[in-house]
């Protein structure tokens, strides 16, 4: 598995298995089985998917050590605040079965009590609930304000991500590395709704490769991290087999600048 290194100089792995919308129970219990069968080492769960108990139990069960595996989760809008966001992170931890996880973000800048819930966040990173910290969905504008509330940077920053929303994204990516906060992309596949795009078609035969496999080279080649979502086998496999070859320039300033908008959800830059 290829890795990207956080700020800290930490390798984590490049591409990690998403679960939203992958319903709590056997399902997701499955499917997380089959990433990790299939070579993710990253699992990307939120408190607001209402599946962590069945990420975590695929977790614990799994023949190969809890520190072989990274285990994302997040802090819902609800809970944003000092205390709030301590206990989120607690019930979080007990819903998974896991004493601590690897990443622990803010899931959405949703209004002024994220500044206290980034002060709590901090405070789990000392304490070791949150090996890693960071948000998602923040823009600049965002993460400017974080710094006149701790000196603590995230060193993630989630956020949607492929090349049909691009140009509107584009500044948050910028923003991010120049600040080295690792960028993971959600919704990599723009959900699964423009893979029949012409231009991307077009590329993805060139390479004798799927469209969805484009999409995640793509992502990679930004140096995000993608975490493409499955509940068929064959595709958690065929999302992450995408080690053997690499776009060429001109194509990916074709899908760069493939002219056509597609959000999946909120737009965060309108978030106050
Ligand atoms: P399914 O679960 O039936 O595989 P995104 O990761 O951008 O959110 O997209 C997820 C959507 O894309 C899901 O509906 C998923 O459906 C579909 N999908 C995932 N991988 C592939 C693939 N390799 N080819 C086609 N569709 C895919």
């Amino acid at each position: 598995m290829q890795t990207f290194k956080l700020r800290s100089g930490e390798e984590i792995p490049a591409i990690g298995f998403g679960t939203w919308k992958l319903a709590d129970g056997s399902e997701a219990v499955r499917s997380v089985q089959h990433a990790l069968e299939s070579g993710y080492r990253l699992i990307d769960t939120a408190a607001h998917y209402g599946n962590e108990a069945s990420i975590g139990k695929a977790v614990n069960k799994a023949e190969f050590g809890r520190s072989e595996v990274w285990v994302t989760t997040k802090l819902w809008s609800d809970d944003l605040g000092y205390d709030s966001a301590l206990e989120a992170c607690d019930a979080s931890l007990e819903r998974l079965g896991l004493d601590y996880v690897d990443v622990y973000l803010i899931h959405w800048p949703a209004n002024q009590r994220r500044r206290d819930a980034w002060k709590a966040l901090v405070e789990l990173k000392k304490t070791g609930k949150a090996r890693h910290i960071g948000v998602s969905n923040f823009t600049p504008q965002h993460l400017e304000e974080l710094k006149t509330v701790s000196e603590v940077v995230p060193e993630v920053n989630q956020i949607e991500l492929h090349p049909f929303i691009y140009q509107e994204q584009k500044d948050i990516v910028e923003y991010c590395r120049e600040h080295q906060i690792m960028v993971q992309s959600y919704s990599p596949l723009g959900s699964g709704e423009l893979l029949d795009n012409k231009i991307l078609e077009q590329i993805a035969a060139s390479y004798n490769k799927t469209p969805a496999q484009v999409l995640i080279r793509w992502a990679l080649h930004h140096e995000t991290i993608p975490l493409p979502r499955s509940s068929n086998p064959q595709r958690i496999a065929e999302n992450i087999d995408v080690f053997d070859f690499q776009l060429y320039e001109e194509d990916m300033r074709r899908l760069d600048t493939v002219n056509k908008t597609h959000r999946t959800v909120t737009d965060p830059h309108v978030i106050p």
